[in-house]
């Protein structure tokens, strides 16, 4: 049996950004429901990011897809920044990595609000009478 991550006990421990899981738009991933999670040191960069946010070197970012009542555990995706940038891993429901195109995921991020995240879900605005 291969080994689970050696860091997917740890960073599970860490509390979600947002108290509900949401729907994600960015990945086709089932099921389509995440949380996600960030080393503690930057949780509050990382809630509060902005286009010119640049997180430190050691943060780590994990999304969870699971179904929304969480019954049900999918991939988790991470990024771990490096002083030359960050690096892209996918994992199995179990914690496994699995082989993943890291081009694909940094093109896509690289289009994000800051630092190549995409930060939380926005609150919508208010409707306007
Ligand atoms: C086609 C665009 C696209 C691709 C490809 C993509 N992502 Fe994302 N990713 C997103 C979007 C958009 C979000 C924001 C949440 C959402 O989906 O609504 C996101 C969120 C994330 C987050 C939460 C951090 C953040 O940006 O706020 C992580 C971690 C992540 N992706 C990892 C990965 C990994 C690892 C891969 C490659 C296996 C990948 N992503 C591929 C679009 C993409």
């Amino acid at each position: 049996m291969i080994a689970p991550w050696a860091r997917f006990t740890e960073v599970n421990g860490w509390p979600p950004v947002s108290t509900d899981p949401f729907l994600v738009q960015g990945h086709t991933e089932t099921p389509p429901y995440a949380v996600v999670r960030v080393s503690p040191a930057s949780t509050d960069t990382y809630v509060s990011l902005v286009s010119d946010t640049v997180v430190a070197a050691g943060t780590v970012v994990v999304m969870r897809h699971q179904s929304r009542d969480g019954k049900v555990l999918g991939r988790s995706f991470v990024m771990t920044k490096a002083e030359d940038g960050w690096s892209y891993l996918a994992l199995s429901p179990e914690g496994v990595p699995v082989t993943i195109d890291q081009q694909l995921c940094a093109g896509c991020h690289a289009t994000a609000v800051g630092d190549s995240l995409f930060g939380p879900p926005r609150a919508k605005a208010a409707a306007r009478e």
